[in-house]
C-alpha cells in the first residue's frame, strides 16, 4: 500500500528545548534565521523529522542521522533525506508540515495571503489554461485559487526535488475546483500522484505529490509535543 503520513505542527508549538536534538549544522542554520517566526518553523520541521523518525526506527531524535545536501550546489539547505523512508517538510504561516512515504513525497503548505499580488505572480507561474481559469475568481477567492494552483505544482517540484527553478508554467494542474490531478508535466516521465491535504484551517492550503503508480492512502493528524 502507498501509505503516506502527514503531520502538522503549529508554530507556537516550538520550545527552545527542542535546539538539543538539532545537529551543528541544523544549529548553525537556527541561528542565522534573523526572525522568530521563522527560527520557530525551521526548528519544528527539524523536531518533527526527528522525533517521528526517531520513533519509528527506536532511536532517540538527536541520533537520527539526516542528509540535507542540496542537489544544485552541495550546500545543507536542500530536500532532507534519511535511510528507509522519504520525507518532505514545508511551512507557511502558522503551520509546519512534514510528509512520511515510501515513494517520494513532496509537501507544500501555503498561507492564503490576500496581499499577494495575485496577477503578477500567475502571469509567472501558470500556463495558459490556467491563467484562464483564474480569470472566474476575484478578490480572496483568486488568492484562494492561486494557492491552490501553486500547492499544488510546488508539492511535484519538491517531489522530484527539482524545486521552482526550473519554472512551474510547465507543471500543469486541474482547476482549483476540481480534484487534484497533473494535467500535464512537460519534462517529465514517470507516475506522479497528486491530493490536496487537509489543514488545520482555512487560512491555509496544502497538497501532496507522490511519485507512485499508486494513488496514496494519506493519513493526516497533528502533532501532539
Ligand atoms: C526549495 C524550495 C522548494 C522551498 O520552497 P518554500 O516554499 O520556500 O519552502 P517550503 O517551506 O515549502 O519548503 C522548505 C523545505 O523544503 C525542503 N527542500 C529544500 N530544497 C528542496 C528541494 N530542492 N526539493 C524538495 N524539497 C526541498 C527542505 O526540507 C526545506 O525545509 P527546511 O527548512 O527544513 O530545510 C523552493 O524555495 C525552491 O524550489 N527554490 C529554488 C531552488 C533553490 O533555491 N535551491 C537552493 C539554492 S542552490
Ligand atoms: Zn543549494
Amino acid at each position: 500500500m502507498n501509505a503516506v503520513e502527514v503531520w502538522w505542527a503549529r508554530v507556537d508549538q516550538a520550545q527552545a528545548e527542542f535546539l538539543n536534538d538539532l545537529n551543528a549544522i541544523e544549529q548553525e542554520r537556527y541561528a542565522r534565521y534573523r526572525r522568530d517566526d521563522d527560527k520557530a518553523r525551521f526548528l519544528l520541521g527539524v523536531t518533527l523529522v526527528r522525533r517521528l523518525v526517531g520513533e519509528r526506527m527506536s532511536v532517540p531524535p538527536a541520533s537520527v542521522v539526516l542528509d540535507r545536501s542540496c542537489r544544485d550546489c552541495g550546500k545543507p539547505h536542500g530536500k532532507v533525506r534519511t535511510a528507509g523512508v522519504e520525507l518532505s517538510v514545508s511551512h507557511s504561516g502558522e503551520w509546519v508540515g512534514l510528509a512520511i512515504g515510501t515513494a517520494p513525497v513532496g509537501l507544500d503548505v501555503e498561507r492564503i495571503d490576500s496581499r499577494t499580488d495575485v496577477d503578477g505572480v500567475a502571469d509567472m507561474t501558470l500556463a495558459p489554461e490556467e491563467l484562464q481559469e483564474l480569470k472566474r475568481y476575484d478578490g480572496i477567492a483568486k488568492a484562494r485559487a492561486f494557492t491552490r494552483y501553486w500547492t499544488r505544482k510546488e508539492s511535484l517540484v519538491k517531489a522530484t526535488e527539482d524545486g521552482i527553478g526550473a519554472g512551474l508554467c510547465g507543471v500543469v494542474v486541474s482547476s482549483p475546483d476540481q480534484p487534484a490531478a497533473v494535467v500535464r508535466w512537460e519534462g517529465h516521465d514517470g507516475p506522479a500522484q497528486l491530493v490536496d491535504v487537509q489543514t488545520p484551517d482555512d487560512d491555509h492550503l496544502a497538497a501532496l505529490a507522490v511519485l507512485s503508480a499508486e494513488p496514496p492512502v494519506v493519513h493526516v493528524d497533528q502533532f501532539r509535543i
